[in-house]
């Protein structure tokens, strides 16, 4: 069990929770996940660890409140404990200075990318964030971002802050205007760091993107998080999270994307 000493809502039903995991914390690299289940009712989530802090012993996460697990992760409050907490798990973002790097953001990948441009930046690289969201209120963390990068780039569907539109856009904009990124790294829903994929393959921009599969053991022993890369089968957990988006079977994926969809919607009606 690890107890939550901050909790706060974001964004609408987007959530900060930082919890004392000293073990965790000392290990953790970015990129990194735990899996956690809030409850012992509720079922195994894999979060992407947004933050941490070795000395203190604390490790950040940010989570949508999308499901019924994820509704009772919102209704803890701080000095609650979560029931379990396992990390880190998956392999680290690969850092190195690569020249200019291009980090895109959306939703609970807002959090996910800021250890990457963070690590990236002290690495000597220069660090573009695209940071995306529906609207300026649903933005968050503006601030940390901007700090580690050299530039944050916004996007919103409603063009209230930034250029209107998506992330992907904006990023295609980018490169027709004859930016050349050495490396796009890119963490959020699926749809996004596909559309993120498709638009740099044209210009063979390296781009690795965050992988999210429904995961159980989240040690490469289930085999539920798998998926297809370069035609091999791989497990997200062990093998990834982060994979070479041009090499992903992306149709798989959306199938599998799909799969517990009729019981993910009965689950939440009965929560
Ligand atoms: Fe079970 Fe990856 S979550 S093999």
């Amino acid at each position: 069990m690890v107890k939550i000493i901050e909790k706060t809502q974001i964004a609408p039903n987007i959530h900060s929770c930082t919890v004392i995991a000293p073990d965790i914390a000392i290990k953790t690299l970015p990129g990194q996940f735990v899996i956690l289940i809030p409850d012992e009712y509720c079922e195994r989530t894999p979060i992407t660890i947004a933050d941490w802090d070795a000395d203190k012993g604390t490790v950040t996460f940010i989570f949508l409140e999308i499901g019924a697990t994820t509704q009772r992760l919102a209704e803890l409050k701080i000095g609650d404990e979560i029931y379990s907490f396992t990390g880190p798990l998956g392999k680290p973002f690969e850092i190195d200075n690569y020249g200019t790097v291009g980090l895109v953001g959306g939703c609970y990948g807002i959090g996910g990318i800021y250890p990457v441009a963070k690590a990236l930046k002290e690495k000597g690289n220069k660090v573009i964030c695209y940071s995306e969201a529906r609207a300026k209120f649903l933005l968050y963390w503006n601030d940390k971002l901007e700090e580690v990068s050299d530039e944050v780039r916004y996007s919103t569907v409603d063009g209230s802050l930034g250029t209107k539109g998506h992330s992907f856009d904006l990023l295609e904009e980018n490169l027709k205007s004859g930016m050349k990124p050495d490396r796009i790294i890119a963490v959020g829903c699926t749809y996004m760091i596909y559309r993120v994929a498709e638009v740099t393959r044209p210009y063979g921009v390296k781009t690795i993107v965050s992988m999210n599969p429904v995961m159980i053991d989240g040690t490469g022993m289930c085999g539920a998080c798998r998926l297809e890369v370069g035609g091999e089968t791989k497990f997200a957990c062990v093998d990834g999270p982060h994979f070479d988006a041009h090499k992903i079977n992306w149709d798989i994926i959306q199938s599998r994307r799909k799969a517990y969809l009729e019981e993910e919607i009965i689950s939440n009606e009965r929560y």
